[in-house]
């Protein structure tokens, strides 16, 4: 881990405007999707962060050009080879995307198996089911995947869990197969809709994203495109925990409130309140956060994105919280980072059991510290209790947050928070 750190000083409340950018789980799969047409494919309003970074390596890596230029990413190319360097597999799970497209385009990928990560085994099983009914041969190699297909045929394809990455591969892969696809239970994420109206741009034939049932038409040719994915409701989500947490008065554009419902569900109350349309989110906070009993599932429920800033949040509350994580299996590291500040956190298997340290009948004090992310989302979450907790804490794991964070410092400091980037001596 880094000896950089973000020194926080939290009490003040946050009121102004930020703007979020491209969302990044609809960015990076669209970037993939740039490789099923040798024309240029535009993707606007990319946001500065090292997934990003990493997919442009990783897709120059395989024969692309990719040219930025500001916000604006231009895919040149189709790959000239199929196999994903292992460095990506192990740091990065979105060259996971790259399967659909370089199979459709190549008819073979050969990458080594992803490292997990800290929230779980993430392992490919639904991948790989989909693309071998498409016709794909699947075969183990010593260090990882190899996947060849002469031809692919659209097939019916019933997935048993609505994986987004698994929906996003074979959107992409169906799109230049032989005949219909039909993808049942498939993942129903605004990123997937962002993804599938990028595709439809590019010449494809999809219809039903959104739903649970989606049916792609496949094509000879694909085209290039202009194309801005959605706002980053995720980032929109962890600003908007944050105000509630602080208090103030906070608008958040580029964001669509109609994204984040059962986020909103969680966080309104009679000291919150949250309105919006599909172009901004305001939030409007007294700072008292009450108990909340939450689940985390896929779209349209409770993101598992938010839900580490949702138990750090609840920490402060006064009642007491049960947040159940039941998307990834090991998504929890934030609470020991909490119990380190004095938190009063109980895990018992994918169930957390909050004591808000504002409980009327015994209220206790969490003071700052330093704490460790050891996982994107557990940064943001470790960043707003550190914005709440008067006094200074140190958030280490700066690295993680990058990932999926444009200069959170800036974001925060921009509001009236003291967020500052530094390191030790
Ligand atoms: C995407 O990951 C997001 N990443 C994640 O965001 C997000 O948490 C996740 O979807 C769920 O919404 C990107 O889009 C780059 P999944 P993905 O496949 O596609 C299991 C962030 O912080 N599974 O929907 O990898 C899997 O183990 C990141 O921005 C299988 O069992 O998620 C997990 O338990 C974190 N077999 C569950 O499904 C498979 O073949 C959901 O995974 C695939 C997945």
């Amino acid at each position: 881990m880094s000896n950089q750190y973000l020194k926080i000083i939290g009490g003040n409340s946050l009121s102004g405007r930020v703007e979020v950018h491209g969302a990044k789980n609809a960015v990076l799969p669209i970037l993939a999707a740039g490789i099923l047409t040798s024309e240029d494919v535009i993707v606007q309003n990319c946001p500065y962060i090292s997934d990003v970074d990493a997919m442009t390596v990783l897709l120059e890596e395989l024969g692309a050009e990719v040219i930025r230029n500001g916000r604006n990413i231009i895919v040149r190319g189709q790959a000239t080879h199929a196999r994903v360097d292992d460095l990506h597999c192990k740091d990065m799970r979105s060259s996971m995307f790259m399967l659909g497209a370089l199979l459709a385009t190549l008819g073979e990928v050969e990458t080594t198996f992803p490292g997990g990560c800290s929230i779980g085994l993430r392992p490919l099983d639904i991948h790989l089911d989909g693309l071998k009914r498409m016709g794909a041969t699947v075969e183990m190699t010593k260090s990882g995947i190899r996947c060849t297909a002469k031809s692919l045929i659209g097939a019916k394809i019933l997935m048993k869990y609505p994986s987004v990455g698994a929906t996003e591969n074979l959107m992409m892969c169906a799109t230049l197969a032989k005949g219909r696809t039909t993808l049942v239970n498939c993942a129903r994420e605004p990123e997937i809709i962002s993804l599938a109206e990028c595709l439809r741009s590019m010449g494809a034939k999809i219809s039903g994203d959104g739903t649970s049932v989606m049916k792609i038409e496949g094509v000879k040719r694909l085209f290039g495109t202009r194309f801005s994915p959605i706002g980053d409701r995720i980032v929109a989500g962890t600003v908007a925990c944050a105000t509630a947490l602080c208090g103030g008065d906070v608008e958040i554009d580029g964001a669509n409130v109609n994204h984040l419902g059962a986020v909103i569900n969680c966080l309104q109350s009679k000291d919150c309140k949250i309105d919006g349309d599909d172009t901004y989110m305001r939030v409007r906070s007294t700072g008292r956060i009450h108990g909340v009993h939450a689940q985390s599932a896929p779209y349209p429920l409770f993101p598992t994105d938010m839900q580490p800033q949702l138990l750090c949040a609840s920490c402060f509350s006064d009642g007491v919280s049960v947040i159940r994580e039941t998307v990834f299996e090991n998504r929890f590291a934030h609470v020991k980072e909490m119990q380190k500040l004095g938190a009063k956190i109980n895990v018992c298997g994918d169930t957390a059991t909050i004591f808000g340290c504002e409980k009327s009948d015994s209220p206790y004090l969490i003071k700052g510290g330093s704490v460790v992310a050891s996982d994107l989302r557990a940064g943001g979450a470790l960043c707003i209790a550190a914005l709440k907790i008067k006094g200074e804490s140190k958030v280490y794991g700066v690295e993680f947050i990058d990932r999926g964070y444009e200069r959170i410092e800036d974001v925060f400091c921009s509001l009236g928070g003291y967020v500052l980037r530094t390191k030790d001596r």
